[in-house]
């Protein structure tokens, strides 16, 4: 089945879908994206990726070609047309193209380019990598100072991640001032007996759109949440530790930079948040 592809008002199949050459987000990286899960045909938590997309957009004066109810309904129609049961919607704007390149930013009435499309992933909720947990090395945290805003840079996360698999390992934290930000596209977090503790909101993190709905259950589960920073050295000698991401959910993680967590298997607060809220998400899923 050839995927079908949304491109500035259309549907089409992904072998006719076109962007300028000139494209901001192709020459500068000038753009901004959401990844959103679907499950049982559903979409997960796209109040709160629409939410952030607006920010994102705001933060860089940028235009919101879309209302929230027409993306809705395009997030609909590709999961529909494209059949997709367990997977995810890709949504990427940028600035769009004023047929050049200049660092100035083009003309205010060039129109923002606007793609989604799908990836189709079976077996995402009952993933195999989440029963097995997940390997971590840290690297330095050399990204820019934004990282509030999800853009489009992603050169340096897919760096550490191939530095992650060259060291047979599945995903790098990375670590500023000695202190722990987030994995290379996840939330990263250690806990101790029943205490959580993941690093404070602000410019250095991505506001996880899973972070947020993840604390939200915990808090209700009686856990401790504790928002600070931590180390590699803290988070080695802890009890568990795991990733949050709309593509993964909570996904744990069972060694870092070579050290065991635990007993080196997926440690039992991060499997009961991860079945909290597959659960409860399913449930809100629209
Ligand atoms: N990444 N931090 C970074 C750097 C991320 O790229 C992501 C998500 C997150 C988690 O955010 P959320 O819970 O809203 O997905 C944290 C997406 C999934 C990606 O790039 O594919």
């Amino acid at each position: 089945m050839t995927r079908t592809v949304y491109v500035n008002g259309d549907y089409l199949p992904e072998t006719e879908a076109k962007v300028s050459i000139f494209d901001r987000g192709f020459l500068m990286a000038d753009g901004v994206y959401e990844v959103t899960s679907v499950l049982g045909g559903k979409l997960i938590d796209f109040d709160g990726h629409a939410v952030r997309l607006s920010r994102s957009l705001n933060e860089l004066d940028m235009k919101n070609p879309i209302s929230k109810e027409d993306l809705l309904e395009v997030h609909r129609e590709l999961v529909r047309l494209n059949e997709i049961d367990e997977g995810l919607v890709y949504l990427q704007i940028t600035r769009g193209s004023d047929g050049d390149r200049d660092f100035v930013f083009p003309a205010d009435d060039t129109e923002p380019t606007i793609v989604l499309f799908t990836q189709n992933k079976p077996g995402l909720a009952d993933s195999p990598a989440a029963k097995k947990g997940a390997k971590v090395i840290s690297i330095e945290d050399i990204r820019w100072g934004r990282r509030d805003i999800k853009t489009v840079q992603l050169l340096y996360p897919s760096m550490g991640k191939m530095m992650a698999k060259k060291a047979g390992c599945d995903d790098a934290w990375m670590v500023e001032d000695g202190f722990v930000t987030e994995g290379t596209s996840n939330n990263a977090y250690i806990v101790k007996g029943n205490r959580i503790i993941t690093r404070h909101l602000g410019n250095e993190i991505l506001h996880g759109i899973t972070r947020a709905a993840v604390l939200r259950f915990a808090r209700e589960a009686q856990m401790e949440v504790e928002e600070r920073s931590f180390t590699i050295e803290e988070a080695q000698a802890a009890d568990e530790a795991f990733t949050t991401s709309a593509s993964a959910f909570v996904m744990p993680v069972v060694e870092i930079d070579g050290v065991s967590l635990g007993d080196g298997t997926p440690g039992r607060v991060a499997l009961r948040l991860r079945e909290i809220y597959l659960d409860e998400m399913r449930k809100a899923a629209v």
